[in-house]
């Protein structure tokens, strides 16, 4: 094998389980698999991540020497012939999967990730009920929360996604690896609480974790609590990207689910308002506009600085405190519904403010960071499809209703502003250095936790 810059307009041509397939040179022969059709099981591997080839459970064997290599992380060559089945293969990943098994906590029924891990399909998939190896977890680690994330590390597979989303994506480094071989653990810097840290609690390291050994702090008790509480009402927002994240947790088609079933759905959850998260949304641009305008008067402090969730504070407040200054004071879409538009529901109702619960609908659990009151709450997809389960209701066969108005006074964006939206942290330094640099030219930055999403 050459080790020379692959040219992707080459092609190459290999069989795979002896069909014969032809891709662009350096197609990992994962890659070249999936168009032949033949489905190679991983584990470590991320599509959106680079290779580390740590669990081993993609081996192949190329061309019929016995020799083992990782899928995941070679790329194919010209007329190598890749075995991706045969006894001896299965029997590797078998054990691989018998072993990390036997250290590991065997309660997938109270798991959250319970038929959606991927260490469980697996074990599913090569007929593994329980494991052959004495479970040697004895010792538990115990399980730490934050009003965002959980990490319980004993379910910890130990597949690196998480620290290369926080290091080499979100250039974070919130969580490391310390030590090696059986004592190689997943960790924070010193051992820190993730809220002593740098975290920016975007969500990614839980977002790419294959098993339940981090996730988002699940709140739907807290908030059913809240419903079935007569004395009290409780709100909704709902935020228009919602729907297309709860399809994808549901794995149905795009526009299967609705805002407007959504709608319905919340209401039969037993939720007394539906508002339009947009409504929040823009009030606070309006006073962010507005914000902009009053600084420009003084000539300091621009760009204004904000973000889609209350962690993008921290990512300045840590890594460019003498941009500090520049962070807008208007508050998060989720905290601006949890006070003013909670409070003008009280006035236009007559409701006592104590008496009234608000809970945001976003798609991610970065909205979770900051809550503010114990009395509001951020619920993912993720969670409103466990609450939905819980309650037998099927999104799919109700009908839509419309989002319920609110009549309250709310700021209008009156000017035009120069803004520009960044995409994730990595970006976000680039705009953080131009601003030191004094070659931002923009009065308006926004930024995004998420690297790859318009909005959320
Ligand atoms: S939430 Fe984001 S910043 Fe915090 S540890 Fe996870 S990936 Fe890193
Ligand atoms: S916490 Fe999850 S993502 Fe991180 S190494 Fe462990 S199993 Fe992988
Ligand atoms: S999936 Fe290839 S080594 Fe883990």
């Amino acid at each position: 094998m050459s080790h020379h810059q692959p040219d992707p307009n080459k092609s190459v041509t290999l069989t795979i389980d002896g069909k014969p397939v032809t891709v662009p040179e350096g197609t990992r022969i994962l890659e070249a698999a999936k168009k032949a059709n033949v489905n190679i099981p991983t584990l470590c591997e991320h599509p959106e991540l680079c290779k580390r080839a740590l669990c081993r459970i993609c081996v192949v064997e190329a061309d019929g020497r016995g020799k083992l290599i990782a899928a995941c992380a070679n790329d194919v060559w010209e007329g190598v012939s890749i075995v991706t089945t045969n006894q001896r293969l299965l029997n590797i990943r078998k054990t691989i999967v018998e072993l990390i098994l036997a250290n590991h906590p065997q309660d997938c029924l109270s798991c959250i990730r319970n038929k959606k891990c991927e260490l469980q399909s697996l074990a599913l998939s090569f007929g593994i009920g329980a494991s052959l190896f004495e479970n040697d977890a004895q010792e538990r680690q115990p399980q730490i929360e934050s009003e965002t994330l959980v990490r319980n590390m004993d379910k910890c597979v130990k597949c690196g996604r998480c620290v290369e989303v926080c290091q080499e994506v979100q250039t974070i480094r919130a969580i490391n690896t310390s030590h090696r071989s059986y004592e190689y653990e997943i960790s924070t810097p010193y051992k820190q609480a993730l809220e002593e840290s740098f975290c920016t609690f975007c969500g990614k390291c839980a977002e790419v974790c294959p098993v339940g050994a981090i996730y988002e702090h699940d709140q739907t008790a807290e908030v059913r609590a809240a419903l079935n509480d007569k004395s009290r009402k409780v709100i909704a927002q709902v935020s228009p990207n919602l729907a297309v994240a709860v399809n994808d947790e549901l794995a149905l088609s795009a526009d299967t689910i609705t805002t407007g079933k959504l709608i319905t759905a919340i209401k039969l959850l037993g939720f007394d308002k539906v508002f339009d998260a947009s409504i929040a949304e823009n009030a606070v641009n309006a006073e962010i506009a507005g914000e902009v305008k009053q600084r420009g008067n003084g000539g300091k402090l621009l760009p204004v600085i904000s973000g889609c969730s209350e962690g993008v504070a921290n990512f300045i407040k840590n890594f460019y405190p003498d941009l500090a200054d520049h962070l807008t004071t208007v508050k998060s879409s989720r905290r601006y519904f949890a006070s003013s538009i909670k409070s003008g529901y009280a006035k236009e109702t007559g409701v006592e403010l104590s008496n009234i619960t608000s809970v945001s609908f976003l798609p991610c659990l970065a909205h979770k960071y900051g809550a503010g009151s114990p009395q509001d709450f951020a619920i993912t997809a993720k969670e409103l499809v466990r609450m939905l389960k819980l309650a037998g209701i099927v999104v799919e066969t109700l009908a839509e209703t419309s989002f319920d108005n609110i009549n309250i006074d709310l700021p209008k964006q009156e000017s035009s502003v120069k803004k520009e939206t960044v995409h994730g942290y990595a970006q976000a330094r680039k705009v953080m250095e131009a601003i030191r640099d004094g070659k931002c030219e923009t009065e308006w930055v926004e930024i995004l936790n998420c690297p790859e999403s318009d909005s959320c």
